[in-house]
């Protein structure tokens, strides 16, 4: 009997192998409709070539979860406990079936073993292939698609299948039907002229403004006009702390969209706002062909903003700036593997197979959640997880458009779902609305109030995680009756949760001064008070915070928290949210307070 069974197994792989691949029965895994502002152009040439990304399930992602939350939970004994790079990768592991079925297949359309490049825990599969076989082996047509506005083009389709026996092995297969909308976090660059000092201006320099939990209780309130490192040292409380773990910890700022940040222009503004740290620099890593030219008149508002402010702060603490390709113009023509426009996860998997990632990691870039494909966006998110549970605490910006869309133009915002039915509604901000990052918002002014592009709100894909349940309930709470109904969803993860200063601050870009705002001036700040928390841990022995929300909300009534209360974030026609007292859709839990803080994480 045995020996019959397996003849009979083997007759019957073969059979499988010798199909035609196309004659397999398919199953459609994925519908979209496209975002607005892209339209379709033209079938893509079948003999141009893409870099295919599949995702094989992760069955035991659950088991990582647990992981995550007990090492990043102040009060449970494993806080701190995180997990080595192999273990990551055993929890995540795809099935050795998936593996199999899913290796065979791509054997079967030809694309040898030797050619397949895998993420560390083999949990994704890159393969480079020409559009007409990705075509047969997802049963789809190609286009290519062109953002009208930007000029943008990518190869993409808006529906794609899997044969019926791959159909629970792949979860995710890219360029597919992810419409990149990437957008960075920043308003515009203004530059300031000179003002000379006057009488009347040199006297305001003599008084300080009272802000209790600011350091010595006091800001300088020249602070309300223009924000640099000496300003937000003495609002969070952080004056005189000078890092010294510097063969340990390390912070990490990521530049996307073309952008890198200027070593000169860093130059310029350490002589401005930090003379100690002039002369230091930071290290640059290339990821997926990101650019790096140093061209002075190239250099990234983003980007220097991003790297001024985070390295400013942490001095002298080891930079990295992570320049991360993935949107350059698609050469058609030349025949050569396209970008595929994939702007998280190359950076997720160069940090998972790094031994020993920055342990601070900031980034201003976002979409609107809703652009990005569910699958997509839930493996992005559990990419970021991983990085929790290896001890890497992971800053985004909220968004600078409040409630809304960020279309420039309140007449024109659109605020409407993307799935034909156009229902209107708030559009927040994905990886922001990821539960496994500390999502950053915005305030202004001394004593601070929440500013009003602030970006803010629930998640339509993500519910509201445990840790967080509490203090949005309270907020959900107060809302007058009937507030929005159908505009947000009150059992999503609400974000953002911390914030911190976002207007105003002083840049120098391609050897100007200027100023410069938004949540990306936020995100940076909050991830150097981070990156002085773990230098503090570190000193003491102690692992590095990691995942942070846990703890923060935990924390919400320590006063190491600063309540922000009052402000709103307009959007979509309407006021937006209100801060209110505890946790609010703009200001999260308030905006930090160092030297409280630090007390605080030496305690754990
Ligand atoms: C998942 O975890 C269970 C129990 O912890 C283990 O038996 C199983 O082998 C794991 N599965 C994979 C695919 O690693
Ligand atoms: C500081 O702010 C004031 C008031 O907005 C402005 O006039 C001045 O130019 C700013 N200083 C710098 C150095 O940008
Ligand atoms: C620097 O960038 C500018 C603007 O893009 C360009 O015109 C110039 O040729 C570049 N310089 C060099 C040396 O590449
Ligand atoms: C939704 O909006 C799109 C783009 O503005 C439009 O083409 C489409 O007809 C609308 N659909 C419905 C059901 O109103
Ligand atoms: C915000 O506060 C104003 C003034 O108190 C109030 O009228 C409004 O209803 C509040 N809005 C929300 C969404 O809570």
């Amino acid at each position: 009997m045995k020996v019959l069974s397996l003849t009979f197994a083997l007759v019957l792989a073969e059979c499988i192998l010798a199909a035609p691949s196309k004659d397999i029965a398919h199953k459609v895994k994925e519908t979209v409709i496209p975002p607005r502002g892209w339209k379709k152009h033209s079938p893509a040439p079948k003999d141009v070539t893409i870099e295919l990304r599949l995702a094989l399930p992760q069955p035991n992602f659950s088991e990582l979860e647990k992981h995550l939350y007990e090492v990043s939970d102040p009060t449970h004994h494993r806080y701190g406990e995180h997990l080595s790079k192999e273990e990551v990768e055993e929890l995540v592991a795809p099935h050795p079936e998936s593996l199999r079925l899913v290796d065979e297949w791509l054997v079967s359309h030809g694309l040898p073993v030797e050619s397949f490049i895998r993420s560390p825990a083999q949990d994704w599969v890159k393969i480079i292939v020409p559009v007409g076989v990705a075509e047969e082996m997802l049963d789809t047509e190609y286009h290519l698609w062109v953002h009208e506005k930007s000029g943008k083009s990518a190869i993409r389709t808006t529906s794609w299948s899997l044969p019926e026996f791959l159909f629970d092995h792949i979860e995710v297969a890219h360029p597919t039907t992810y419409f990149p909308s990437t957008k960075s976090m920043t308003a515009t660059f203004h530059i300031s002229p000179d003002v000379p000092p006057t009488e009347a201006n040199a006297k305001t320099l003599l008084s300080s403004l009272d802000v209790p939990s600011a350091h010595n209780g006091q800001v300088d309130p020249e602070c309300n006009n223009n924000i640099t490192i000496s300003c937000l040292q003495q609002i969070y409380n952080m004056k005189g702390y000078v890092p010294t773990q510097t063969h340990h910890n390390r912070i990490g700022l990521t530049g996307y969209l073309e952008q890198f940040a200027n070593i000169a222009d860093l130059q310029s503004f350490y002589a401005y706002s930090r003379p100690e740290a002039v002369g230091s620099s930071f290290n640059v890593v290339d990821i997926n062909g990101g650019q790096n030219s140093q061209n002075l008149s190239e250099a990234g508002v983003e980007a220097n903003l991003d790297t001024q402010y985070a390295f400013g702060l942490t001095f002298p603490t080891p930079g990295t700036f992570f320049t991360v390709g993935g949107s350059p113009p698609i050469d058609i023509d030349n025949h050569t593997p396209t970008n595929t426009n994939e702007p998280y996860q190359d950076w997720v998997d160069y940090m998972l197979g790094h031994p020993n990632p920055p342990q601070t990691v900031s980034t201003s870039y976002g979409d609107d959640e809703q652009t990005v494909p569910e699958s997509y966006a839930r493996r992005v998110c559990n990419g970021f997880a991983q990085l929790g549970a290896r001890g890497v605490s992971l800053l985004f910006s909220s968004g600078d458009f409040g409630v809304g869309d960020g279309n420039p133009d309140p007449e024109t915002q659109v605020c409407q779902t993307n799935d034909g039915r156009n229902v209107t509604r708030f559009i927040p901000t994905f990886p922001a609305t990821c539960p496994f990052v500390t999502s950053v918002g915005g305030t202004i002014k001394i004593p601070e109030v929440a500013v009003d592009f602030s970006g803010g709100g629930f998640s339509h894909l993500f519910s509201t995680p445990s840790y967080q349940q509490e203090a949005v309930n309270a907020f959900l709470q107060q809302l007058p009756e009937g507030t929005y109904p159908g505009l947000f969803n009150p059992s999503g993860r609400g974000f953002p949760d911390i914030s911190a200063q976002s207007e105003r601050f002083i840049v120098f870009v391609g050897g100007q001064r200027g100023h410069v705002g938004g949540t990306s001036a936020s995100a940076p700040t909050v991830a150097a008070i981070i990156s002085n928390l773990n230098d503090a841990r570190l000193a003491h022995g102690l692992p590095p915070l990691g995942f942070l929300n846990p703890l923060l909300y935990k924390i919400q009534h320590s006063g190491a928290l600063n309540d922000i209360t009052s402000g709103n974030n307009p959007g979509c026609g309407t006021q937006g949210f209100n801060a209110t007292a505890g946790w609010d859709p703009l200001t999260g839990l308030g905006t930090p307070n160092f030297g409280k803080l630090k007390d605080i994480v030496l305690r754990h």
